[in-house]
């Protein structure tokens, strides 16, 4: 039977509109990214209620009149900005002002569209394994938008005291590395509120690490250091010196995760934590999709996808490619089969799991 006759026979309208519906806002998303990537939400933010021509929303933007003239189309098309016609003008109502707290989101996928085309070659037989990080444009970007929060807000101020003695110790002065750090959020977070203790910041990637120490430079804090490096092989002087180690999304990003784990195992001394935070999900697809939080499921299942997964495969043999949703149950497994004490396994907000463990004194 034809595909034709068999759609004909079977259709469900509901379905497709909803499909659609998802569709046109993700077209939509794309102009609204443009917006707040470029800064033209800010203008208009800035510029109120007041109706203005594209020309000087332009000149408030230093930007080109044309290139703005066709996004306010987009805006207007999609009933974001209003649009007087007799005088030429657009706003947008003070009311909607909030939009920028979407950022993240609205981001998300033009920077994993970064990938797309690769990870879709990635599917065949004979195509490539997967794809390099630099791939993605702005992905470190993106990280520091979508993570920002839960450090800024939540990780010295509720995160760690939920380690009583940890946080009593890092009051008095440890020594802590924070596993892929990125841009240092982070690190700088710990840092700055516990100024006894000394902070190291490994990342392999160069330009994050960059942004990272200009805000260094900014801060004027002496109690941290960024390091560039491999954390399969980190450096051979490491071995027991750390108390804490605080890994952030970043286990099942690993292509070598067993050769990590050894390494965090080396440089962590007898007795120290491990914080491991992990996608906030399951092992098991039926337990994501039974999970209350179905749109975090769907996010984390195509950051997965399109990110996760062929980053970690790109090196080709034996690379692992866990992919974001390997789940809790896998992550305590590795955990435990690289000789860490798993202590507890509790939600820490609500996109991460935190694996929190103890390397034991012996062994
Ligand atoms: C998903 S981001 C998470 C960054 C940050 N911890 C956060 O939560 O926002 C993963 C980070 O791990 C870093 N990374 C990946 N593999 C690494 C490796 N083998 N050694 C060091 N850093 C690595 C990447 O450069 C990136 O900054």
């Amino acid at each position: 039977m034809a595909a034709t006759e068999l759609q004909c026979k079977g259709a469900d309208q509901a379905f497709l509109n909803r499909i659609s519906d998802q569709l046109l806002g993700g077209i939509a998303g794309i102009g609204i990214a443009m917006g707040m990537e470029t800064g033209l939400f800010d203008v208009l933010i800035t510029l109120g209620e007041n109706p203005h021509t594209s020309q000087q929303i332009a000149d408030t933007a230093g930007m080109k009149e044309r290139y703005v003239r066709e996004w306010l189309g987009c805006m207007a098309a999609a009933d974001i900005i209003k649009f007087d016609a007799t005088t030429e003008t657009y706003w947008l109502p003070t009311n909607r002002s909030n939009i920028m707290e979407l950022k993240a989101v609205a981001l998300t996928a033009p920077t994993l569209y970064g990938g797309f085309f690769k990870v879709a070659e990635c599917f065949r037989k004979d195509g490539p394994s997967g794809v390099p990080y630099n791939a993605y444009h702005k992905f470190d970007e993106l990280m520091a938008l979508t993570q920002g929060p839960f450090f800024r807000d939540q990780l010295v101020q509720k995160f760690i005291p939920s380690m009583p003695e940890l946080h009593q110790q890092l009051i008095n002065g440890l020594e802590v590395l924070d596993i892929g750090c990125g841009e240092g959020i982070s690190t700088f977070a710990m840092a700055r509120h516990f100024p006894k203790s000394k902070f190291y910041g490994v990342d392999l990637s160069q330009s994050a690490l960059a942004k990272a120490r200009d805000k260094e430079d900014e801060m004027g804090l002496s109690n941290v250091e960024f390091i560039n490096a491999d954390i399969t092989q980190m450096p051979s002087d490491w071995t027991d010196k750390f108390d804490y180690l605080f890994m952030h999304f970043i286990l099942h990003d690993l292509s070598y995760p067993t050769k990590a784990l050894r390494e965090m195992h080396r440089v962590l001394k007898p007795g120290g934590t491990l914080s491991v935070v992990e996608s906030n999900t399951h092992s098991n697809l039926q337990e994501n999709l039974d999970m209350q939080d179905r749109e975090n499921i769907l996010i984390e299942y195509i950051y997965s996808l399109l990110n996760c997964m062929p980053t970690s495969l790109y090196p080709g043999d034996g690379a692992a490619g866990f992919g974001a949703m390997w789940g809790r149950e896998k992550a305590k497994e590795a955990l435990e089969q690289a000789n860490f004490r798993v202590v507890t396994v509790t939600e820490a907000y609500k996109e991460g799991v935190h694996l929190m463990c103890k390397k034991p004194m012996t062994g």
